[in-house]
């Protein structure tokens, strides 16, 4: 189709051309006996200018009609200065009507009122709007400028299958009932952790994927039940090559995206200091209200829960919130104490720094050199106010604190667009305890190295174990995680059954995986980045929603074609499937 120009190129130095534009009508304007036309297309904007000779065809233009515009390009009495085509017009000779448009149900511009769910409905026209094509320009180049890093690392890119067995990573599997093995079920993959290090049996020494992945999880703003990830994997490299690699990749991705430079290596925090000080094993170290660790505070105390906690050998933190006293109200506790609560914590402790002493229920259970020490210990002044949570799991204890950290930090200060806190941590814990269903499971999937030093320990007490599991953070979100393999079939098979897997199971689950390790397998590892958390955050978006073209919402639905969705009798019976209602 004729087209000079887009709409978002044309300037000053193209007074006098004549231009021939396609595009979509973003606002029709009457001004007297002329009619002004905001002509809409992927790269801009260009105002175009009717007169009474085309009011025949200007008067059935309507918003979203699709024109062709012919006409010449002159200087604008009154510049626009918030379009980049804003000190031009084009003076329309000849306007085209390629297509009509009924009224839309969202507006289609950047600031909208819609509901998600609308949004979601006709979520061609949320695309349509400019700062949501943005965002998918923005994706595409993310995943652009790794595709060429990788490929100039000598890495190929091998695709691996979507209808495929179960995958470890320790969501719920989404099922496909095959119709020619009646009975059986596909199912989709979690990631293709399998794949990947089978490709590295089969020698092909670096590999990644731009791979789609599926989980049937509860949905947050970073999680969709179909994401894709950046799937890597190395044969014969130590852990720090691995870091060392993805972190150039990153900074190469903020550079050609944002034009940001972060300075490399990455900092490493080992995950024990990270929960310690942050409470949180993915922290936004871009904020304050660190914890501070109290037990020795109180080592003499009479006050029972603490002195309980202590008997046992477990821990008091705490955090001070600064000057937010009287930001704070009561409502706000219980707000507060209700969230460590969620993480398992009995409670929370709270006391107001006033005229150099603490006020609160607290305060009332504690000594005067207790209230002195904590004090001190907290560097506290009049106007503070002190949270303190105590349990005898470590990890309830940080956990708990983190998520009041989080809180706090979003509430009180909260981080300036487009700043970036990169960091790696690294010395994770091979196992960790479920409270939920109080086992042993695999902290990150059950292919993980141990530490050579630590593996005394699996027979003993497995949960001391470290290892080889590094996971890469950007302002508070995991946006990837990777370890070494194990490459040994002994150690594979004594990891299994740490984690409860019978030889049964083993043989059942990963037959074929483990298998393959009998012929010959390089010590490899890898990792996984999740693409729609990186587009999410360098797009400074709220959820992942926002980068992925069409989303599912916060039930697993997409508004649009409406799946899930019912199917025929005939569809199950050629499945070898009957519903069962309750
Ligand atoms: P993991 O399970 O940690 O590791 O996933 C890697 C990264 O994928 C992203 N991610 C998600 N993004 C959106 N929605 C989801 N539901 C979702 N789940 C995960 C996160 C996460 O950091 N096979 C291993 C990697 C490896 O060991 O190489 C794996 O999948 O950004």
């Amino acid at each position: 189709m004729e087209r000079t120009h887009n709409n978002g190129e044309l300037r000053l130095s193209d007074v006098n051309k004549e231009v021939t534009l396609l595009g979509w009508v973003a606002k029709r304007r009457n001004l007297g006996s002329l009619v002004f036309i905001d002509l809409r297309d992927r790269y801009g904007i260009t105002q175009v200018i009717c007169d009474e000779s085309l009011d025949e065809i200007t008067s059935k233009i309507r918003n979203e009609y699709v024109l062709q515009v012919k006409g010449k390009v002159v200087q604008r009495q009154n510049p626009n200065p918030s379009l980049k085509t804003g000190e031009i017009e084009v003076e329309a000779s000849e306007i085209t009507i390629i297509n009509t448009a009924e009224t839309t149900p969202l507006i289609i511009a950047n600031e909208t009122d819609a509901l998600e769910d609308t949004r979601m409905k006709y979520r061609y026209l949320d695309l349509r709007r400019p700062i949501m094509q943005e965002k998918l320009v923005i994706r595409h180049k993310i995943t652009q400028t790794i595709r060429e890093f990788l490929n100039n690392r000598d890495f190929i890119e091998v695709e691996t299958p979507i209808l495929t067995s179960t995958t470890p990573e320790g969501a719920r599997d989404y099922l496909v009932p095959s119709r020619v093995n009646p009975g059986k079920f596909y199912a989709l993959p979690q990631s293709p952790q399998l794949f990947k290090q089978l490709l590295m049996i089969s020698g092909l020494e670096r590999y990644y994927q731009i791979a789609r992945c599926f989980r049937d999880e509860d949905l947050r703003s970073d999680r969709q039940p179909d994401f894709t990830q950046v799937d890597i994997e190395m044969s014969f490299m130590e852990e720090h090559e691995i870091m060392d690699l993805v972190e150039k990749m990153f900074a190469k991705v903020l550079k050609d995206v944002k034009d940001f430079e972060i300075k490399l290596p990455l900092r490493q925090i080992k995950y024990k200091d990270a929960l310690g000080k942050y409470g949180s094993d993915k922290p936004d170290t871009r904020f304050g209200f660190e914890l501070v660790a109290l037990n020795d505070v109180f080592v003499n105390t009479e006050y029972r829960i603490f002195k309980d906690i202590l008997g046992q050998n477990g821990y008091i933190k705490g955090i001070n919130a600064k000057g937010l006293s009287d930001n704070i109200s009561r409502k706000d506790i219980d707000k507060y104490t209700e969230l460590v609560k969620k993480y398992h914590a009995k409670g929370l402790s709270w006391a107001r720094v006033k005229e150099d002493t603490l006020e609160g229920p607290l305060a009332k259970n504690l000594t005067k050199e207790e209230i002195n020490g904590l004090i001190k210990r907290f560097e506290s002044n009049n106007g503070d106010i002190l949270f303190i949570v105590s349990d005898i799991n470590f990890e309830i204890t940080c956990l708990s604190l983190g998520a009041l950290r989080s809180e706090l930090g979003k509430r009180f200060t909260p981080p300036k667009k487009d700043t970036f806190d990169l960091l790696w941590i690294v010395d994770f814990p091979l196992f960790e305890f479920d409270e939920d269903t109080q086992t042993i499971m695999a902290a990150h999937h059950p292919f993980t190295r141990p530490f050579k030093e630590d593996e005394h320990l699996l027979d003993t007490e497995p949960l001391k174990v470290r290892s080889h599991h590094y996971d890469l953070v950007l302002n508070g979100y995991e946006l990837g995680s990777g370890s070494l393999r194990i490459y040994d079939q002994e150690m594979q098979r004594k990891v299994f059954k740490i984690i409860g897997l019978s030889d049964e199971d083993i043989e059942k689950r990963f037959g074929f995986f483990v298998n393959a390790f009998k012929y010959g397998t390089p010590p490899h590892g890898g990792l996984a980045l999740g693409l729609d958390r990186i587009a999410m955050i360098l797009t400074n978006s709220d959820s992942i929603r926002d980068v992925i073209a069409f989303p599912k919402n916060a039930s697993a639905i997409d508004p649009m074609s409406e799946a899930p969705s019912e199917v025929s009798l005939k569809q199950l019976e050629e499945l070898h499937l009957k519903i069962v209602k309750d």
